[in-house]
């Protein structure tokens, strides 16, 4: 790959960060991801990651790997879908969940695409749009005949709440059926960063952020639009080091912290019209586990919701991601992005 020197700052720039950690997670023999692809382009950016970003660390790769699990879930139900992946930035994940049959748009601010179109360029199903994901004008390029799929990984917290709540209704209004996924950050950590205070290194602050979600409000979302029929919350599961293995679980199920830990979920937002009022590939996922290895308890809110919601139409379910063993339990992955998880 040709060597290339990106002049990218702010938003941008964190597309670097996300590049990093998941080529350091590869490169490491016990990966909990495979992407050599990522490798091969963090190897040919001129960048000083480590003085940037720091040690590696493994939250984006475990986003990532949610994501994926999710897409493939989904292809499986949606042969030819289209994928459209707003914030693409240079996540590669089309290689990882490509079926032979996937469509992608990436879509990404024109800056990020000069830089991502050098290393992934426009293939016959894959495709990289210029242009801002809040300039809904990306939608003419989406074919919805075989199903629509919308990740936002990494990149709604950059954007004002207005904004967010816009991009959400109009995605809902627009395709009769179509599911989203992106990640959430809670209120403090959105504060700390629109403060100036998500401090990386000495020379890396996060860019300001401006929409965050607790976890306890995630019912909201389901009222931004008539469409909107779920809303399920993934827990982020899985990742190295203390506070991954230890911090995080426990954080997770203390009263008043947890619903602070948005920024460790996945969201995923599915609609329709009629008949798309469940989420049948995360529930495809948890059935593909052996019963032992499933969930053992629902969150604190889950049978609540399911009181209250009209025909069980909203409901938050959450996703054991035990690393390894999602991985062994689901010969798709196994098979494709895991060899070294067993
Ligand atoms: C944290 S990176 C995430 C990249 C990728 N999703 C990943 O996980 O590796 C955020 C990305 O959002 C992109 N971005 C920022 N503002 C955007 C906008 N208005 N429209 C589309 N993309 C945008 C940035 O260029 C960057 O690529």
């Amino acid at each position: 790959m040709p060597p290339i020197e990106p002049n990218l700052k702010g938003v941008p720039e964190t597309m670097l960060w996300a590049l990093y950690n998941r080529a350091a997670e590869a490169r490491r023999p016990d990966a909990l991801i495979v992407d050599p692809l990522a490798i091969q382009i963090a190897d040919a950016i001129k960048y000083d990651y480590a003085r940037s970003f720091g040690r590696p660390e493994s939250g984006q790769v475990i986003r990532a790997l949610l994501t994926d699990q999710l897409l493939r879930a989904w292809l499986d139900d949606h042969p030819a879908g289209q994928v459209v992946a707003l914030g693409e930035g240079l996540e590669t994940q089309f290689h990882r969940v490509d079926d032979g049959r996937v469509r992608w748009l990436a879509v990404d601010l024109p800056e990020a695409i000069a830089v991502r179109s050098s290393f992934l360029p426009d293939s016959d199903r894959h495709r990289n749009l210029a242009c801002s994901a809040l300039d809904l004008r990306w939608m003419e390029a989406v074919d919805p005949r075989q199903g629509v799929f919308v990740t936002a990984v990494g990149l709604l917290k950059y954007f004002h709440p207005p904004d967010v709540r816009r991009l959400v209704a109009a995605i809902a209004e627009r395709y009769p059926t179509v599911e989203m996924v992106f990640d959430v950050m809670p209120h403090f950590l959105v504060r700390l960063a629109r403060a100036g205070r998500y401090r990386r290194t000495a020379h890396y602050t996060a860019p300001a952020m401006y929409w965050g979600l607790n976890r306890d409000e995630l019912q909201t979302l389901r009222t931004w639009h008539r469409n909107i029929a779920e809303v399920r919350e993934i827990p982020f599961r899985g990742g190295r080091g203390v506070w991954y293995r230890y911090v995080l679980p426990l954080w997770q199920r203390l009263p008043g912290l947890a619903t602070a830990c948005s920024r460790w979920c996945t969201c995923g937002a599915g609609w329709g019209k009629g008949d798309c009022n469940r989420f049948p590939q995360v529930d495809a996922v948890e059935q593909s586990k052996p019963p032992e290895w499933r969930p053992k308890s629902s969150l604190p809110g889950r049978s609540f919701l399911r009181r209250t919601a009209p025909a069980g139409r909203f409901l938050i379910i959450r996703l054991a991601l035990h690393r390894r063993r999602v991985c062994r339990a689901q010969g798709r992955v196994s098979l494709r992005c895991a060899s070294r998880w067993a």
